[in-house]
């Protein structure tokens, strides 16, 4: 335990830094922005100073908000090998093994079941959209070839993960649309850029394990004409009813100061909020 005194801010912040030092050599964390591993060590820290269980719950967490909804390692450069083999994204065989890949992914794999649905019913209510903001996208960007003319969109995506990023925007080169990945902790430090429609899907549960209390700011700070907010809705026994309301009162809550039209759309899988200026 680290003594309380004079010297404990000096002594915390040099945990922290080891904390963030030995949890960013690990195979599983080592993509994971520095940045977010620090914030979270932070959080967790006050209740936490002994550097084992720092580490500990710090890797916890970070399991909560991104690892744990990879099923299994990502192969990244087998992957790019197998669509790059491929004769192009025309091919359908382009869009089966981003399936293949989507399914490794859990939240990813919910939405396959409904991915013909779910951007047409979305787009088609906002168009014309002309650039999209993928915020913590996960896997998402995959399913690009689904949004209808996407070969018109500029598409930026941001996650967490620099090996992720790097394999989207390998990814994004064999589209034939305009298009970026970037890492980047979108919670604290939200793009600035114009965009006519921005994704945030299924990822306020994780935003809200990090700092509730963000979220309101970090949606003021997005700067686009549309908005997309979805949360699971799907448990192993079906559509959950409690979900359903628990979710559409978490969205009132961190919207309620956003005078914005809003469509909610019930997928089988997605909880949708479709937010328009
Ligand atoms: C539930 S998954 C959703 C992925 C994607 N939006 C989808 O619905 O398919 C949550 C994603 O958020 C990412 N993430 C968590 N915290 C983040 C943060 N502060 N900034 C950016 N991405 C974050 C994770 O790495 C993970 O890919």
């Amino acid at each position: 335990m680290i003594e309380v005194g004079r010297n404990m801010m000096a002594d915390e912040k040099a945990l922290l830094n080891q904390v963030v030092k030995e949890i960013s050599r690990s195979s599983k964390y080592k993509d994971i922005d520095k940045q977010v591993i620090r914030r979270i060590a932070e959080k967790e820290f006050s209740e936490n100073t002994r550097i084992k269980e720092a580490i500990k719950v710090t890797k916890r967490r970070l399991h909560q908000i991104a690892g744990v909804f990879f099923t299994s390692r990502p192969k990244y450069s087998y992957w790019l090998e197998e669509l790059r083999r491929l004769k192009g994204f025309d091919d359908s065989r382009f869009r089966e093994t981003c399936i293949r890949i989507m399914r490794l992914h859990s939240s990813t794999k919910e939405r396959l079941e409904v991915l013909d649905k779910f951007y047409a019913g979305i787009f088609s209510e906002v168009s014309p959209v002309n650039s999209v903001l993928d915020l913590a996208c996960g896997l998402n960007p995959l399913s690009i070839p689904w949004i209808p003319q996407f070969e018109r969109l500029e598409y930026r995506a941001y996650d967490i993960y620099a090996d992720l990023v790097d394999f989207l925007n390998a990814y994004i080169r064999l589209l034939p649309v305009k298009g970026h990945a970037e890492v980047r902790d979108v919670l604290f430090d939200p793009p600035r850029r114009k965009g006519d429609l921005a994704l945030i899907l299924k990822t306020i549960p994780c935003f809200d394990q990090i700092d509730a209390a963000a979220i309101q700011t970090m949606l003021e700070k997005i700067n686009v004409d549309n908005l997309v907010i979805s949360f699971p809705v799907r448990s192993l026994g079906g559509i959950e009813k409690m979900m359903i309301r628990n979710y559409t009162e978490r969205f009132e809550k961190i919207t309620r100061q956003m005078d914005w039209n809003i469509k909610k759309i019930l997928f089988k899988t997605e909880l949708v909020f479709l937010m328009s200026k």
